[in-house]
């Protein structure tokens, strides 16, 4: 304890002289001494602080300073209420100087309340989660409080969360309320899991999310995020649970990435490009989805994404495209390959005339265009007659579609079909059921083609 006071001093007596600094040193030091006064047990051998020399030497800069929660007082026992422990942890890490490691340990629970981890941070965060994160269960816990949110991180760079643990949503209680399991009530919002919001350079590894209050993980205006060794677990029947929500982002990568949910396991909307999946197992749930676009006459840029590598079971949907009319914008480039289905509900499916309201969707000429949807290599078996469906805007037929060696028979032994609306491109190698895009030119006139070319002009000038 008299070793750590002498560097305490002397910590905040080098900074006082380096005004440039000052406002993060005082609070950092602030930090630390009300977290240490806090804590009973006093300095935690596990922090490393850097030492009276300092000053003239910078080498604690390459330091990890490591933050393990128990240290600071939490209790772990999946009752008493952590969430400031973790707040003021966060506050800690995110002001240091040097790389730090927030550490939740194995073998606890720890119930933390809605909570934000906002940024900019001096210097890289590790989120080290090894053992369990709980919600509260009670929706009232967010009376006053933003319903859209539990995790919130925001304007956060360089963050590593891994760890092998947990994060269990305990959602129960949302889907009973939810309106799509009791009808009398009405359609509310509910909480996503993880949110990151304009986060940059962000790391998600080896972790594992279930029983979200609605959806599981979602990144929103997020540049350059790599995600690996997910799992995303809920019940089949829970409403909204998707597994993994990408909207407004770039260069995004999901690698081996496990969900068995009540919703889409993968969805990319609005405005994304370069999202890249890989070894994805997705089932039950709704499949992977790009879209909905263009709801209520808005518009929407999707382009580069690819899969790569995947097995879907028993999902309501495969690989689907889906846009509501209306909308302007476009999907494009993109690729879907390498992918096993069994007993899959409408493995490949593009629906331009997406409706998911209560009052039929009225006929319009707008549309979100589709162009160059490649799917090579899916095989397996369908759960519907109709494998292939390509249902495609009149005003913008889909262009460009690519098939090559499909094999989808049915899962009960009957038959399989295509069906085609306005699509066309071509296709190659073995296709069952017989393909129906046409390969000639399209019969719409002149008109449309260049509208959508004046259309597309517009849109790379917006990107
Ligand atoms: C800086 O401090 C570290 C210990 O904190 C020491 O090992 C190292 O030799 C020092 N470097 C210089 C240049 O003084
Ligand atoms: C996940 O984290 C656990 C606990 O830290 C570790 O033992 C395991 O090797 C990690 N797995 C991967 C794939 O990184
Ligand atoms: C449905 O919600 C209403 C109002 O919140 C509630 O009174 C009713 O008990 C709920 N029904 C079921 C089956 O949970
Ligand atoms: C997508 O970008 C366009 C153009 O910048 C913008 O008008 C539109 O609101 C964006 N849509 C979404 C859903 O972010
Ligand atoms: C979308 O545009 C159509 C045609 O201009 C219009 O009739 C409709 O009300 C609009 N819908 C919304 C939700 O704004
Ligand atoms: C899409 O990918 C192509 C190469 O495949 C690249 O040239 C282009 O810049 C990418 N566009 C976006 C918006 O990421
Ligand atoms: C196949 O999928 C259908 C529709 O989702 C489902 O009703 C059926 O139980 C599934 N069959 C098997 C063997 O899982
Ligand atoms: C919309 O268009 C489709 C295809 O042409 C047609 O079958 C349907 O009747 C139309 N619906 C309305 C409400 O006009
Ligand atoms: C194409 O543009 C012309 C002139 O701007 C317009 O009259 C026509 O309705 C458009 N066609 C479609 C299918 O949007």
């Amino acid at each position: 304890m008299e070793m750590v006071k002498l560097r305490k001093l002397s910590f905040s007596n080098a900074y006082s002289s380096h005004s440039v600094y000052s406002f993060n040193y005082i609070v950092y030091i602030c930090i630390c001494l009300l977290l240490f006064v806090t804590n009973a047990n006093g300095f935690s051998p596990t922090i490393q602080l850097p030492t009276s020399g300092l000053f003239r030497n910078t080498s604690y800069l390459s330091k990890t300073l490591v933050l393990n929660i128990n240290d600071f007082g939490a209790q772990g026992d999946g009752f008493t209420d952590d969430t400031k422990t973790l707040e003021d942890i966060w506050t800690l890490a995110c002001s240091s100087l040097s790389h730090s490691k927030i550490v939740i340990p194995a073998g606890k629970s720890y119930l933390v309340r809605p909570i934000n981890f906002a940024g900019p941070c001096h210097s890289k965060v590790t989120l080290r989660i090894s053992g369990t994160i709980v919600s509260p269960r009670d929706p009232e816990v967010w009376k006053g409080l933003n319903i859209h949110r539990w995790f919130y991180f925001h304007g956060v760079k360089n963050l590593i969360i891994e760890g092998g643990g947990v994060l269990d949503g305990r959602g129960e209680e949302w889907w009973a309320r939810s309106c799509k399991i009791n009808k009398t009530n009405p359609c509310t919002h509910a909480p996503t899991a993880i949110t990151f919001h304009r986060c940059k350079n962000l790391k998600v590894r080896n972790l594992t999310t279930i029983n979200s209050q609605q959806m599981h993980m979602a990144f929103t205006t997020c540049r350059r995020v790599a995600v690996s060794h997910l799992n995303v677990l809920a019940p089949a029947d829970s409403p909204n649970t998707d597994g993994i929500h990408i909207s407004a982002s770039k260069r995004v990568k999901l690698t081996n990435i496990i969900v068995s949910t009540g919703d889409d396991c993968i969805s990319i909307v609005s405005n994304s490009s370069r999202i890249h999946m890989k070894n994805i197992v997705c089932g039950p749930g709704h499949g992977i989805s790009i879209g909905s676009l263009g709801k209520a006459n808005s518009s929407a840029y999707v382009q580069n994404v690819s899969l790569d590598g995947a097995y879907l079971f028993n999902t309501e949907n495969g690989l689907r495209i889906k846009t509501w009319q209306g909308g302007s914008g476009f999907a494009r480039k993109i690729k879907f390959q390498n992918v096993w289905m069994k007993n899959v509900s409408n493995p490949i499916i593009i629906d331009q005339y997406y409706c998911d309201s209560s009052s039929p969707c009225p006929n319009q000429t707008s549309s979100v265009s589709i162009d160059s949807v490649s799917f090579r290599n899916i095989r397996g078996t369908s759960a519907t007659e109709v494998a292939i469906l390509f249902a495609c805007s009149e005003s913008f037929p889909c262009r460009r579609l690519y098939l090559k060696n499909i094999q989808l028979t049915s899962a009960s032994g009957g038959i399989t079909r295509s069906f085609c609306w306005e699509a066309y491109g071509k296709s190659s190698g073995l296709i069952y059921p017989a393909p129906c895009i046409s390969s000639g030119e399209m019969i719409i006139g002149v008109n449309v083609k260049s509208n959508s070319t004046q259309r597309h002009k517009v849109d790379y000038a917006l990107l």
